[in-house]
Parts: structure tokens; C-alpha cells; sequence
């Protein structure tokens, strides 16, 4: 078992240990929050910080990647965007002064020919890093539990084949992804689908279209099926150039947190209303109440 792999089934069973001691509770904040959240802090080895107000910030920021602007005002936003950039700069600096065997310490030792990152262009990729790492995998653990709870035969089959835990994960990023929407600005005109789309077009390619999409995945599109064969050939994680970076850590967590609940907790149950952050991109539920 990998090192990341002991921190995760260590955070896991903590969490699933105060799950069962409380009966059940909330499982984004119990679980689907927290674990990413402190996995990604812990390989960026980010000194501590003001958790709360950054998932405040971090919960106005991902705003800024919804379609059609958003209903928070861009003067919110802008404010959230500044305020997160002071969070991480001050961050930063403290450990010029704390340095550790850690990815922040590497981001700023790190040079190529001579090069090496600017503060400011630092300060932006840790916080990219940072929000990109905890804000798509809450979704993955609270969508992929969610829609097992929704398919009892499903949930039912997982907990009696371990060996299906890898392919389950695949198969509820395919069902339930955690980010619906990929976006690209065309540098030439591309012919897509029978259709021209001119150079300097804002493309917004559905991840979820491609992921259900009947032509390729055949008429079970629409089912969870974690035995699926090619489960694996979603798109949840982009593709190309930007395809995502932390897909690995993502399915790693996916992996031991979901198979981890359903094994420990045979009674797992909804025991309250779902409530959603009401975005269309990083769609994913705010509330997710369970018994256990
Ligand atoms: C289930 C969890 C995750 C999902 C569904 C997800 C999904 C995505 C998607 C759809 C993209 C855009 C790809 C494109 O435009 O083609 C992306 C990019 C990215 N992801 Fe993830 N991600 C997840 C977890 C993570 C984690 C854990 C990290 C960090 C450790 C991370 C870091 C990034 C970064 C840095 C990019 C930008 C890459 C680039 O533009 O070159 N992601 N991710």
C-alpha cells in the first residue's frame, strides 16, 4: 500500500468512527469535505489556515466557473478572489520560514533553466491546486454515495465484492460527475457533429452529455452498473492538454472511502432531504443526511 494510501484509509476510518459512535449525521461534513480537504493540506503541506472562511471563499469562488455568470454579484466574487489570494501569500511566506518534505516547499524551490516561479504566479497555482484538489472529490464521495443509496441492488453488490471497488469508482464517475462542464476557446474553426464552430468561440463540452451518451455506452446508458466493462472510459477528469492532474488521488480516495462505508455500516440509509449547492458545473450536494 502506498503512503497516501495509509493517510487516506487513516482518515477514513477516524471519520467512519465518530460516523458510528454519533449513528449516522451529515456525510459531506462529516466525511466528503473533510477527507480531500485534508489530504490535499497535507501533500501541499500548507501551514494551517482559516478552514472555515476558506471554504466560505472557496464556496463564492467556484462560482466564477458557471455558465452564464452567477447569481452572486462579480463584485463578491472579486472580493473572495482577492481575499484567497492574501490566505495563500500569507501561507506561502510562512513557509519560506517552515520548510517541509512537501509540494509547497517543492513549488518554491522548483526551477527549470534558471527559471523560477514568481510569487504571485505561485500564489496562483497553489490556490488552484488547493481548490481543485478538495472542491471536485467532495462531489465525488457525496454524488457516488448518494446514487448507491438511490440503487439499493447496486449498493447491495458493492458491499459483497470488494474486488468491484475499482470499477465502481470508475463506473460512479461516469453515473455522477463531479464536474459537469469543460470549457475550451477554439484557436482555429472546427467541424464538430455536423456543425462549424468558428475560431474564438467559447466551446462548453457536457462532460455528463458524454458521459450518458447512448451511441457510446449503449441503451444501459442512463444505469449505474458498477460492473460496467469500460466504465473507465468516462470523461469526468477533461482530456487532452488539461486533462486533470489529481484523477489518481481523486480514485484513491473514491475508492477506500466509499468501499470503506458501505462495508462498515450494513444499515447505511438517506435519513433526511439531499440539499444541493445548486451549481451546473461542480454540481454536487451541500447536505446528505445518513443513518447508520
Ligand atoms: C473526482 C475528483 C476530480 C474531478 C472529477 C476532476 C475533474 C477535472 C476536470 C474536468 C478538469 C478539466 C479538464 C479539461 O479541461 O479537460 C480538471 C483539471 C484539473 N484538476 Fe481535477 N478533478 C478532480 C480532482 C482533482 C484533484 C484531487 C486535484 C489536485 C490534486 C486536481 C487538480 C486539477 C488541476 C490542477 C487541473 C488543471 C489542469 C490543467 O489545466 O492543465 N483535480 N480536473
Amino acid at each position: 500500500m502506498s503512503g497516501i494510501e495509509l493517510v487516506v484509509h487513516d482518515l477514513v476510518d477516524k471519520a467512519l468512527d465518530d460516523l458510528g459512535l454519533a449513528g449516522g449525521g451529515d456525510l459531506v461534513e462529516k466525511l466528503a469535505f473533510p477527507l480531500p480537504f485534508a489530504v490535499i493540506t497535507r501533500i501541499l503541506g500548507m501551514p494551517e489556515i482559516d478552514t472555515a472562511r476558506l471554504r466560505e471563499l472557496t464556496g463564492l469562488l467556484i462560482r466564477l466557473g458557471e455558465p452564464g455568470g452567477d447569481s452572486r454579484s462579480k463584485q463578491d466574487i472579486e472580493a473572495a478572489d482577492a481575499e484567497m489570494f492574501e490566505l495563500v501569500s500569507d501561507a506561502i511566506s510562512r513557509k519560506h520560514r517552515e520548510r517541509g518534505d512537501d509540494l509547497l516547499t517543492a513549488l518554491i524551490d522548483a526551477e527549470d533553466d534558471g527559471d523560477r516561479l514568481s510569487h504571485d504566479e505561485l500564489v496562483a497555482q497553489v490556490a488552484m491546486l488547493y481548490v481543485a484538489g478538495y472542491e471536485t472529490t467532495v462531489n465525488l464521495l457525496s454524488g457516488g454515495i448518494l446514487a448507491l443509496l438511490r440503487n439499493p441492488d447496486q449498493l447491495g453488490l458493492l458491499r459483497a465484492t470488494p474486488d468491484l471497488d475499482r470499477n465502481a469508482i470508475e463506473e460512479l464517475l461516469r453515473y455522477e460527475p463531479p464536474v459537469h462542464l469543460a470549457r475550451r476557446i477554439t484557436l482555429h474553426p472546427h467541424r464538430v457533429g455536423g456543425h462549424e464552430i468558428p475560431a474564438g468561440s467559447v466551446v462548453l463540452a457536457s462532460l455528463a452529455g458524454a458521459n450518458r451518451d447512448e451511441e457510446f455506452w449503449g441503451p444501459d446508458a442512463g444505469q449505474l452498473r458498477l460492473d460496467r466493462e469500460n466504465a473507465r472510459r468516462h470523461v469526468s477528469f477533461g482530456g487532452g492538454a488539461h486533462y486533470c492532474i489529481g484523477g489518481m488521488l481523486a480514485r484513491i480516495q473514491g475508492r477506500i472511502a466509499v468501499g470503506g462505508l458501505v462495508r462498515r455500516f450494513p444499515g447505511l440509509e438517506q435519513a433526511g432531504e439531499v440539499r444541493w449547492n445548486g451549481l451546473l458545473s461542480l454540481r454536487g450536494a451541500t447536505h446528505l443526511p445518513v443513518s447508520v
